[in-house]
């Protein structure tokens, strides 16, 4: 492989790689229905079924719920809000994202890239056969 063969496969990964991750930052977000009962969220294990994470929209709070099934088989619930100054979350993949200065978190809310140096707002997690309790 010549120099010229050599600087076209690295362009040509290079450009698989971002098209990978514009496509894993594209694909829909599943936004499940919730009830309140008191304090609790409460989401059917079924709507989480079919999808890595969810995202879901409760009343009253600054920024919406991010819930994944973790591997250990707990689930995973945090407030999408970038604790550096607050920006709303994006999940890609399996990391959230903040739009407004870069940080990037993984799915138990730890801090993966700054500025933020704080972990994200963890809710507990209770489940049954049925349902997932978030408070
Ligand atoms: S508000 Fe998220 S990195 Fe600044």
């Amino acid at each position: 492989m010549d120099r010229k063969e050599f600087l076209e496969s690295i362009a040509m990964a290079a450009g698989v790689g971002i098209v990978l991750s514009f496509l894993q930052s594209c694909k829909a977000v599943a936004y499940i229905p919730h009830v309140i009962e008191g304090e609790k969220i409460v989401v059917k294990k079924s709507d989480l079924a079919e999808h890595p994470y969810v995202v879901i929209q409760p009343a009253g709070l600054p920024a919406p719920v991010y819930l994944c099934r973790l591997e250990n088989g707990e689930y995973s619930a945090l407030l999408l809000q970038c604790t550096h100054r607050g920006c709303e979350l994006r999940p890609v993949g399996r990391e959230l994202h903040c739009p407004c200065h870069g940080s990037v978190f993984d799915k138990t809310g730890e801090v993966l890239e700054s500025p933020a140096e704080l972990p994200l707002r963890r809710f507990s997690v209770l489940s049954d056969d049925q349902n997932i309790y978030i408070f």
